[in-house]
């Protein structure tokens, strides 16, 4: 018998598709659904194999806070630790029109920011969404695409109502490049890229000076701009931040990737001493934490599910903290949990299940709507599988998919917590406290994702963890990446290049 239609309505989904909902009894089926115990059991073995006791978050702190270490005292470590030339904290008094051109794990921005001074901005942009072809294929193609864009942009906003150009003969704009990807930097506008992550495998840009392939395609434009500095969006986040709110230590990225930067004295980062850069300056470092225990695997607590979402990506064996956190994997993570499932004959008996078999089909976006659903019958999570994957579920199986969601998600935030504590132990911040700016759309939409790292450093420093507090940031690809160009142009004013 089929099940009959209980109700439909429609919910707008964050990605602005419509999702139709339709509510059924189950009860009256005749599909072999699991029963409710054996979603019980399952949801045990699972808790136990993707919960963090805070004894196993402090040992994991400890091993963090030595590849911190390590990455500041020797070249080319798995977690590198990158001087980024931008010294010190922001004045607040900033000001100027700058340009941002913002190359993230998803989208690609044009910016125009106004600083005003006093920690205050105004901001105009304009977003475009990267295809899967524009990040796999050839690196200076990708560069050209940026290069266009920001021409568009410029025409649309630096011209009269008759299309006569504002700008005056000869003027070049400042630029900031968000280029939010591994690069060793020896000058603050240089950066030769390590290794692409995020799924991103642009051929013939590993290696290489980044800055100079975007300035070649520049030039093939005739754009009126001059790269000023090429930034990180962690660096971006962590200046930014600290313009509006100076308390601000740290900056953290939860997005399509995880990474971190802070602040550091330039005497403690020993392997650039042979630059000879004034020992009392600070440096802003970004750590490219998301590398943590890359390779050897010696201290996250891997699942199998971990292990395949590794082995079967672009980069086997890298990003390894990164691949347990960031938006790019979570749902993922989720999708191989479920498929294991279906493949015991568990889940889905007699359903038609290859809409789920695809890998990457099941968004992170998802574990957020399946957590916030706020009705008893899970109908959100109802309209997910049966709009998306075409196929009907029990109450008791929502609340599974919901609680497997809840796990996979607290962990992310809970190894995230331990990533903040190795920085706070090693720069001796819990006692004074600080704030930790951050950005990214796990951490702006998923609910709960904040105070669940809150939690995390309460387990890992007792209640003085509560010292610790995650802001939410600044727009630090935009409008950090506008304040380091000014700040560089101070630098440069003073004549204290070559080291900016
Ligand atoms: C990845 C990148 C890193 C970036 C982070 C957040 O980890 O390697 O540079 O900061 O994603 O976007």
């Amino acid at each position: 018998m089929v099940a009959s239609r209980r109700g439909s309505g429609s919910i707008t989904l964050p990605t602005g598709q419509t999702m139709a909902i339709h509510t059924r009894t189950h009860e009256e089926e005749d599909l072999p659904h699991a029963t409710k115990k054996t979603m019980a059991d399952h949801l045990r073995k699972y808790e136990s194999l993707f919960t963090l006791t805070p004894q196993r978050m402090r040992m994991i702190v400890e091993a963090f806070k030595d590849s911190l270490e390590l990455g500041l005292q020797k070249p080319k470590q798995v977690v590198p630790m990158i001087p980024t030339f931008v010294f010190g904290w922001p004045t607040g008094k900033e000001s100027g029109d700058f340009l941002a051109l913002d190359l993230g794990g998803t989208n690609l921005r044009v910016c125009l920011v106004t600083l005003q001074g006093e920690g205050k901005f105004e901001m105009t942009q304009t977003k475009y969404r990267l295809t899967e072809e524009q990040k796999q294929d050839e690196g200076q193609k990708l560069f050209d695409f940026c290069a266009e864009c920001l021409k568009t942009f410029i025409d649309t906003n630096f011209t009269d109502e008759d299309g006569n150009s504002l700008l005056k003969p000869g003027e070049l704009l400042p630029l900031g490049f968000t280029f939010s990807y591994p690069c060793y930097q020896s000058r603050i506008d240089h950066g030769e890229l390590i290794r692409w992550t995020k799924g991103f495998g642009a051929k013939n840009t590993e290696g290489r000076d980044v800055a100079e392939m975007f300035r070649q395609s520049i030039e093939k434009y005739k754009i009126p701009v001059v790269m000023t500095a090429i930034i990180n969006d962690t660096t971006g986040t962590l200046i930014a931040s600290h313009y509006v709110n100076p308390k601000t230590k740290i900056a953290v990225i939860f997005g399509t990737g995880c990474n971190a930067a802070y602040m550091e004295d330039v005497s403690n980062i020993e392997k650039i001493n042979e630059l000879g850069i004034n020992k009392q300056d600070q440096m802003a470092i970004n750590c490219e934490w998301g590398a943590f225990d890359s390779f050897e695997h010696e201290h996250l607590p891997r699942t199998k599910y971990d292990i395949i979402v590794d082995e079967t990506s672009n980069k086997p064996g890298e990003q390894a903290f990164e691949k347990l956190i960031s938006g790019r994997y979570l749902g993922e993570i989720l999708r191989l949990v479920i498929c294991e499932l279906i493949d015991e004959g568990v889940l889905f008996l007699g359903q038609e299940t290859y809409k789920l078999e695809t890998p990457y089909v099941f968004e992170t976006a998802f574990l957020s709507l399946m957590e916030s659903d706020p009705t008893d019958e899970l109908l959100m999570i109802i309209g997910i599988f049966t709009h998306f994957f075409a196929v009907e579920t029990t109450l008791a199986e929502r609340q599974f998919f919901r609680a497997l969601a809840m796990l996979i998600g607290r962990r992310a935030a809970r190894l995230s917590a331990c990533g903040i504590a190795a920085i706070v132990g090693k720069m001796g911040y819990l006692d004074e406290g600080c704030l930790v700016g951050a950005d990214g759309s796990l951490y702006n939409k998923y609910p709960g994702f904040a105070d669940r790292v809150h939690e995390g450093l309460v387990d890992i420093f007792g209640e003085k963890g509560r010292n610790i507090k995650t802001v939410h940031a600044e727009d630090g690809s935009g409008v950090g990446s506008a304040i380091i160009a000014a700040m560089t142009k101070a630098r440069r004013d003073a004549g204290l290049y070559p080291h900016v």
